[in-house]
């Protein structure tokens, strides 16, 4: 319960990473807004978490346009009077090889990736800074420190962006007590990576068996994550033992890039 008493507000928390943020999260005490363009499957998280006797709404936000993110801190300030936690996670990619992609992937990718990310940070900050205290983390991911097996160079350049956006953010909003960091996830099973290993693995000829095989042969500890891998590290950095920690960009990889 160490987190009793706190409201986070996760994004694209109807699934994956996001979900699993959103559950733990609830786990460690804090109250959740589970925001997502998936409506239902915002639904559905905070049902798992009311089914555990924690507080949860559902928020539907597309965290590509500024009318409804702003929407979803309303909503999260009138379900639950104040926002502590921010964990801007909902992401967007495609496989395509670099020299394949279109505007329309760019400016898709971005939108989201970028560009969601934010004016999350800053509409909730907005909200935070009155307060003096805050937690923010960004999920970025390895392919924005140069991961050579990332799904696409688009959504490596946003990404980028977040690791950026993190390091800027953090100086900035330190004068307000507001930490600001990244959580940088390596290969993830998740919807998102499942898509993925599909197209990999039409790719290469082979199953996606023995694509997965493959993938997990090339990172060190010879594993994937699991989405509560990523979850474990949010909760820690959003808890009192990781008030002095901010600008930080941490890979939950298993090994695969250096730092
Ligand atoms: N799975 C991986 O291997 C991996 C690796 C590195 C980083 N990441 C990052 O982790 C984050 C979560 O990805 P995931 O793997 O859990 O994917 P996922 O597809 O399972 O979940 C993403 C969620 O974001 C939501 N979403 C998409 N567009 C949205 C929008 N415009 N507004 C609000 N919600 C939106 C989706 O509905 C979905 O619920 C993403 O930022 C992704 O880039 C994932």
């Amino acid at each position: 319960m160490i987190l009793n008493g706190k409201v986070a507000l996760v994004t694209g928390a109807a699934s994956g990473i996001g979900k699993a943020c959103a559950v733990m999260l609830a786990e460690a005490g804090a109250q959740v807004v589970a925001a997502d363009i998936n409506a239902a499957g915002a639904q559905a998280t905070a049902e798992v978490i009311a089914g555990f006797q924690r507080q949860a709404v559902a928020v539907a936000a597309d965290v590509g346009d500024l009318g409804q993110i702003d929407a979803m801190v309303k909503q999260a300030l009138a379900a639950f009077g104040q926002i502590d936690i921010l964990v801007n996670n909902a992401g967007v990619t495609r496989r395509a090889e670099i020299m394949e992609l279109t505007e329309a992937d760019w400016d898709r990718i971005h939108r989201v990736n970028a560009k969601g990310v934010f004016f999350c940070l800053q509409r909730v900050a907005r909200e935070m800074i009155p307060r003096r205290s805050g937690r923010i983390v960004n999920i970025a991911s390895i392919a924005g420190k140069g991961y050579a097996g990332t799904s696409n160079a688009a959504y490596a350049a946003s990404k980028g962006a977040v690791i950026s956006l993190t390091r800027t953010a953090s100086q900035q909003l330190a004068k307000h007590d507001i930490n600001v960091n990244s959580v940088c996830p390596g290969v993830t099973r998740t919807a998102l990576s499942v898509a993925n290993m599909l197209v990999r693995a039409r790719e290469n000829g082979v199953s996606v068996e023995e694509m997965e095989r493959r993938r997990a042969a090339d990172i060190p500890l010879g594993r994937a994550n699991e989405p509560e891998d990523i979850a474990a590290l949010v909760v820690f950095l959003a808890s009192p033992g990781a008030r002095n920690i901010t600008g930080q960009n941490y890979n939950v990889d298993g090994g695969i890039i250096p730092e």
